[in-house]
């Protein structure tokens, strides 16, 4: 056989050739190369909004807009669902060791029966004396994986195998009851008087790069499982999104909760999933992102940690297409996430960020918040209060508020003990 050139040579080249391929993530601050954001408050016609109504009325549609058409795609018309349906498939009376009732509604579309729609799991605090308010998430795991109780039938959907989850083969398995648990901090919520709602991401859509030939997307979309998608055609975090707005469809219709009163919470790719359903959907009072790092809170052009080149190769369905041609080029996208955080005033919103979680650039996300800043003072709600990232575990703001918790990217008891309060004071309770 020939060889092109000698072998020594050709070793020599290896790692160049390797590092042409995929450049290795950066973690020096130094080293990031300078950048500029876009103009918050400018519209695209170059005018400056001064007033809450002018935001409303002129640069946040603008916004949203820029988001469906650059990050995460545009959300179908209700015209193209249709019809929403909820089914209680159970009510237990015990959850929780009694504190709770807990429900499992599906959530489904009769104008679409090949999708089995969604199982949302619904605890409430027993014998509240008034409509509660209610956390809605989406979780890795499906509801078996979430409660800490062992008597739901295992989830037959589709999972994502992942350390300690008990999943094989792709299914729920008994090790996997409880995995979540310690994610989901249910007796403390339900103890704080809060209702927790969630459901198994899969659900809407499995989490793979061809999952959408399985998930709604392709059930909704013209075209079918043969599709291409295009730019501007929504990716799976907006399908994700979406599950959380039909959760809170349903919550409006249950008297046990105040459909008023809902937080949305989500952590790392459910955070980024959370920030945007809290973008679209008003019904949510409280946005809380959960170390959603690259693609939520942390801002885009600070190449540290995880980037968007990287983020799109690994996770290319997640986002509309458009989004991958930004990766080193972000200078090029006409939005960053400081702008997403916008789209949640004069709402409140939290963003945890955790200290050994530096792929999810733990500054970044801290910035995002202090640089939405000026739409939130349209509105007269105060941010942070202060110009510089905190130390761990030293929560600061109001409307807009953010921790480092010490510790790795996770949701933690800690960080519920943050979401709680913070929930309540929004909610005005
Ligand atoms: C990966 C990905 C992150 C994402 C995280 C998660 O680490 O790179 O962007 O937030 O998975 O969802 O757990």
């Amino acid at each position: 056989m020939r060889s092109p050139l000698p072998i020594g040579c050709a070793l020599a080249l290896l790692p160049l050739a390797a590092a042409a391929q995929q450049k290795p993530a950066n973690y020096d601050e130094a080293a990031i190369p300078p950048y500029t954001l876009p103009e918050l408050l400018k519209t695209q016609a170059g005018r400056t909004v001064q007033t809450s109504t002018d935001w409303n009325a002129l640069r946040r549609p603008e916004v949203l807009g820029l988001f469906e058409a650059h990050v995460f795609g545009k959300t179908p018309a209700p015209t193209q669902w249709g019809k929403v349906v909820f089914e209680t498939l159970s009510t237990t009376e015990t959850a929780l060791g009694g504190i709770a009732v807990r429900k499992v509604v599906r959530i489904s579309l009769p104008a679409h029966p090949q999708w089995k729609g969604i199982e949302m799991m619904l605890h409430l605090p027993k014998g509240a004396s008034r409509p509660v308010p209610c956390f809605v998430g989406a979780s890795f795991g499906a509801n078996e994986a979430v409660t800490p109780d062992t008597d739901l039938p295992l989830s037959t959907s589709w999972m994502r195998p992942g350390k300690d989850t008990g999943v094989v083969d792709n299914r729920s398995t008994e090790k996997t009851r409880g995995t979540e648990k310690d994610r989901w901090q249910l007796e403390l919520a339900v103890q704080a008087g809060f209702a927790v709602a969630t459901y198994y991401y899969g659900e809407v859509e499995p989490d793979r790069p061809d999952g959408w030939k399985e998930g709604l997307r392709a059930i909704l979309s013209n075209d079918g499982p043969s599709t291409e998608w295009k730019d501007g055609d929504w990716g799976a975090i907006g399908a994700w999104a979406w599950g959380l707005s039909r959760i809170a469809d349903y919550l409006q219709t249950d008297p046990a909760v105040d459909g008023k009163k809902l937080a949305v919470i989500g952590h790392s790719r459910l955070g980024k999933t959370s920030l945007w359903a809290g973008a679209q959907d008003a019904r949510f009072g409280v946005v809380i992102s959960n170390n959603s790092g690259e693609g939520g809170a942390a801002l885009m052009r600070r190449n540290i940690g995880e980037t968007t080149a990287i983020i799109t190769k690994s996770f290319p369905h997640w986002f509309t297409k458009t989004y991958s041609s930004y990766g080193n080029n972000e200078a090029a996208c006409p939005v960053d996430s400081h702008m997403l955080v916008s789209l949640s005033a004069p709402r409140a919103i939290y963003i945890a960020s955790a200290d050994e979680d530096r792929w999810a650039d733990p500054k970044g996300e801290f910035l995002a918040g202090l640089l939405a800043q000026p739409v939130f003072d349209l509105f007269g709600k105060k941010g942070y209060g202060v110009p510089e990232q905190p130390g761990t575990n030293s929560p600061v703001g109001e409307t807009v508020r953010y921790h480092l918790r010490a510790g790795k990217h996770d949701v933690t008891r800690y960080d519920w003990e943050q979401y709680l309060p913070f929930a309540k004071r929004a909610f005005g309770l």
